[in-house]
């Protein structure tokens, strides 16, 4: 059988001919029974242009056709990326609609063998542009996430997420609502921060960084997606405990041995970085190289719904395009569960399943 590699064509990025390449369906069904998890999934995107004009028909005055709803995914560089991921998370606005966000979210990830996620969610898009309050939206996260894990047995943890370039005050604002809602709701597992690197780094984040801690929060943030090294030194400077994307590390050799060190987990997101026009060409992913080199690599889809990949497909393309074997594969689903912030007994467990999977 033979597949398109389609999901490596980017829309900002990659435009060369398609990728025609071998893969076996056993391939498949492996990547498929893998147990793994995904550490770096946003809710909103997830939302595909169907479940877009699904909800969207229930608001009065935003009601889209298929066509309209299509047309909001599209983008042609980052920041038109940042601007559609912007414009779905604005048809996300009743608890309702969160909850069957979250519902759709869960199976899908059930039905690709996904036994756990730590999922992003905007809630400085919340606050910025909607200027509502968060905690309703959440209830009706929550009902989904109870419901995926009695149904689907598949576990699910928060991670607030804020918009780095609108600024420290409105960041503070996402992760005390984290803190202050976390004893009550321990699926609030940490932190990050998204947005646009150009615009800020890491810095001035530092001391809400501490204070989330302070509060037993775990800290993640998008570094080194659209800037240099110097993103992710300054990620790792104020305490982030993994990376999303990380692409630039490749260009210091110190940095790789300290990530190296140190088995920083990267939320490594080809199809997104390729997509975004963040990296130019599949050949020019570091995936590979990071992997041979010894870092903690997992494999994630990022925004699935905007970059037209699940996780299978980023397995798949790891398979097909950078030459991971089956081994190779076991060993970054293997990587995905240690990453996570589940408890040791969990990930013991899982990591058990793992190792015995024919
Ligand atoms: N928000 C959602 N996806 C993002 C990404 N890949 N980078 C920065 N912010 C994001
Ligand atoms: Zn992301």
């Amino acid at each position: 059988m033979y597949r398109f590699v389609q999901a490596l064509c980017g829309a900002a990025g990659y435009t060369g001919p398609h990728h025609l390449v071998p893969c076996s369906v056993d391939f498949d069904s492996f990547i498929r029974r893998l147990p793994k998890a995904e550490l770096h999934l946003h809710l909103e995107g997830t939302v595909t242009p169907e479940t877009l004009v699904e909800l969207s028909a229930g608001q009065n005055s935003a009601a889209l056709g298929p066509e309209q709803a299509r047309a909001l995914f599209h983008y042609t560089d980052f920041s038109g990326f940042l601007l559609a991921f912007k414009a779905v998370t604005e048809h996300l606005r009743t608890p309702d609609d969160y909850e069957l966000a979250t519902w759709r979210m869960a199976q899908r990830l059930a039905h690709q063998g996904v036994v756990h996620a730590e999922v992003y969610v905007s809630v400085g898009v919340v606050y910025y542009w909607r200027r509502c309050e968060f905690e309703p939206l959440f209830l009706g996260m929550e009902r989904a996430r109870v419901r995926a894990e009695s149904e689907l047995g598949l576990s699910l943890y928060w991670i607030f997420d804020a918009v780095r370039h609108f600024g420290p005050d409105e960041a503070a604002r996402v992760f005390r609502k984290a803190a202050e809602l976390r004893p009550q709701f321990p699926s609030i597992i940490g932190i990050g921060i998204g947005g646009d690197e150009r615009r800020t780094g890491a810095e001035p984040f530092r001391s809400l960084y501490t204070e989330a801690r302070e509060a037993g929060l775990r800290l993640t943030a998008h570094a080194g997606e659209t800037v240099g090294p110097e993103g992710i030194w300054g990620a790792l400077n104020i305490g982030a405990e993994r990376l999303g994307h990380a692409l630039s590390a490749i260009h210091d050799p110190e940095l790789m041995g300290v990530l190296a060190e140190r088995q920083i987990p990267l939320e490594i997101c080809v199809s997104s970085n390729l997509r975004t026009g963040c990296c130019a060409r599949p050949e020019d992913h570091p995936l590979r190289r990071y992997f041979d080199a010894g870092l903690m690599v997992t494999l994630n889809s990022d925004d699935p719904a905007l970059f037209l990949s699940d996780l299978e497909d980023e397995y798949r393309i790891a398979q097909e395009c950078f030459a991971f074997t089956e081994e190779h594969l076991r060993e970054l689903a293997s990587n995905s569960i240690e990453a996570s912030f589940l408890p040791p007994e969990r990930k013991v467990e899982i990591l058990r399943r793992l190792e015995s999977l024919e």
